[in-house]
C-alpha cells in the first residue's frame, strides 16, 4: 500500500470469528498509526526476506506505509454473528483510538482515521455458488475497485478424534502431536448443495471463484493507484503434500480433506505467480501465509468439551515454551502474518525462496510470546508444481461451468 494515496478496501472471508476477526482487528488498530509496525520487515528474520529494503533503514519514508482510511469488508456466512463482531471491531478501534489520544506523542492520525473507515457486512456462504455470485454482484455494485482479498475462511469436517492415535502421538512427539495432529477423524465424501467436494469448495474452489468474480476489481485498483491488488490465501502449517492426491481433486475419496486443501491452496498460489513471472508489472499478487497454531472453533467446534480444550491450551503453553514458534497462542497475534502480507511494500519482499520455490508467510513466535512473521517455502513445490498447474485448469473449467449455469452473473 505505497505511492498514491487510493483509499485500500479489502474483503476478508470468515471474519467474524477465530482468525478472520482478529485481522480485521489487527489491520485497523495497525492503521491508527502512521507508520503500521506490522508494514515494516520483521524482527528476528533474515534480512534475505527483505532484499530491497535499503540496509540504511532510515532512509525509507516510512510515513507512505500507512493510510488514512480503508473500507473492511466482513465477508461472513451469518449475518447475525458478522453484525455481533462488527460491533465489537468498532468498539475496539475507538477503545484504541481514546488511549491513543491520551498519548504525549500523539500526532493526530487516529483522529483523521476514524472519520475516514468503514467496517460493512456482506453475506457470502463460500460452499453454495448462488451465495458465492451474489455476494460478487453486490460488490461489484457497491465498490469501484478492491484493494486485497483475505481467503481466509475455512473448514475442517471433524467428526471427532481417534484417541488412542492421540495418546500415541502425544508420547512419541508431543510437539507434532499438537502441531500437526494426525488424529482429527473427518467426514469422507461430503457434497455441497452444488454438488461439490464440500471442504474443496469451502475452503478453496469458493475463493477461487470469488477472486475470478472479482478480478476486473482487483485489476482497477491496480489502474488507480499504481500498485498491484493482493489476493491472500490462508493456508496452514498442517498443508502435507502427501495428503494430497491431484486424481481425486474434489477430495471425495479423502480422509484428510483439510490437510489436502491447504496443499491445493499451496500449489494454487505458487500456480499462478509462476504464471505471471515474466509479466513485469503484475496487476494482481498472490501471497500465501498461515497464521501458527492458535485455539479456535476450527480445532475444538466438535469436541465441545471446556476441560480439553483448557488442557490443549495449557499444552500449547507448554509446547511453546520448549521451542516451537508455531505456537503464537493468541489469534491476534496469529494476524500479524496476514496483516504484514496486507500492509508490506510489495517492492520490498521477496515471495520465492531457492529455485524460485514460492514461500508461505507463517505466523510465529518467540518463546515469551511476541509475535512476528517468518517464511518457509511450500513442501515438494519442485515435483508437485504439475499438480498446481493441473489443479488450476480444473478449477478454472469448473468455474466456466457455475458460470454458464449462472449467466445473470
Ligand atoms: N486455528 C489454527 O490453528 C489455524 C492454523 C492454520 C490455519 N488456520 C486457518 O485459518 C483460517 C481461519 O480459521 P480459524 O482458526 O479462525 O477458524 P474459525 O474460528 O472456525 O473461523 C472460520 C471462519 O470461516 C467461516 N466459514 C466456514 N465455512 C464458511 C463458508 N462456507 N462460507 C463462509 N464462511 C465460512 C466461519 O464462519 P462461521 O462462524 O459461520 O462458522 C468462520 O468465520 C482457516 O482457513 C484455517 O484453515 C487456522
Amino acid at each position: 500500500m505505497t505511492s498514491l494515496r487510493v483509499k485500500p478496501i479489502v474483503i476478508v472471508t470468515g471474519a467474524n470469528g477465530g482468525v478472520g476477526f482478529a485481522v480485521c482487528e489487527r489491520l485497523l488498530l495497525q492503521l491508527l498509526q502512521k507508520t503500521p509496525p506490522d508494514s515494516l520487515p520483521q524482527p528476528f528474520v533474515a534480512r534475505k526476506l527483505y532484499p530491497n529494503y535499503p540496509r540504511d533503514a532510515p532512509t525509507v519514508d516510512t510515513s507512505s506505509f500507512g493510510h488514512d482510511g480503508i473500507t473492511v469488508i466482513m465477508a461472513c456466512r451469518s449475518r447475525k454473528k458478522a453484525e455481533s463482531a462488527k460491533r465489537e471491531l468498532l468498539r475496539k478501534v475507538h477503545e484504541e483510538i481514546a488511549k491513543l489520544e491520551q498519548l504525549k506523542s500523539y500526532d493526530g492520525h487516529a483522529e483523521r482515521f476514524k472519520t475516514n473507515f468503514e467496517v460493512v457486512v456482506e453475506e457470502l456462504d463460500l460452499a453454495d455458488m448462488k451465495s458465492v455470485f451474489a455476494f460478487t454482484n453486490t460488490i461489484g455494485s457497491k465498490y469501484p475497485y478492491v484493494s486485497h482479498i483475505v481467503c481466509n475462511a475455512g473448514v475442517v469436517s471433524l467428526t471427532g478424534y481417534d484417541w488412542l492415535l492421540c495418546i500415541k502421538q502425544c508420547c512419541t512427539e508431543p510437539i507434532v502431536a499438537l502441531t500437526s495432529p494426525l488424529f482429527k477423524l473427518q467426514t469422507v465424501g461430503e457434497l455441497s448443495v452444488d454438488q461439490v467436494g464440500y471442504v474443496f469448495q469451502c475452503n478453496v474452489f469458493g475463493h477461487y471463484v470469488l477472486y475470478r468474480e472479482l478480478q476486473n476489481l482487483l485489476k482497477r485498483y491496480y489502474s488507480l493507484s499504481n500498485n498491484p491488488a493482493r489476493v491472500l490465501w490462508t493456508s496452514s502449517i498442517e498443508a502435507v503434500p502427501s495428503c494430497y492426491d491431484s486424481k481425486d481433486w474434489q477430495l471425495l475419496k479423502n480422509d484428510h480433506s483439510y490437510e489436502a486443501t491447504k496443499y491445493q491452496m499451496d500449489l494454487l498460489v505458487g500456480t499462478f505467480e509462476a504464471r505471471q513471472e515474466d509479466a513485469s508489472d503484475p496487476l494482481i499478487r498472490h501471497l500465501l501465509e498461515h497464521p501458527g497454531v492458535v485455539k479456535t472453533n476450527i480445532l475444538t467446534s466438535s469436541v465441545n468439551n471446556f476441560i480439553l480444550e483448557a488442557l490443549a491450551q495449557m499444552l500449547f503453553y507448554l509446547v511453546r515454551f520448549l521451542g516451537s514458534r508455531n505456537h503464537v497462542i493468541s489469534t491476534y497475534k496469529a494476524a500479524v502474518s496476514a496483516v504484514h502480507l496486507l500492509l508490506v511494500p510489495l517492492a520490498f519482499i521477496t515471495t520465492t525462496g531457492k529455485g524460485k520455490t514460492p514461500l508461505k508467510f507463517a505466523a510465529q513466535s518467540t518463546r515469551s510470546g511476541q509475535e512476528y512473521v517468518d517464511a518457509d517455502t511450500v513442501h515438494d513445490w519442485e515435483s508437485r508444481a504439475p499438480d498446481g498447474e493441473d489443479l488450476l485448469d480444473k478449477c478454472e473449467a469448473l468455474y466456466q461451468k457455475f458460470l454458464a449455469e449462472n449467466p445473470s452473473s
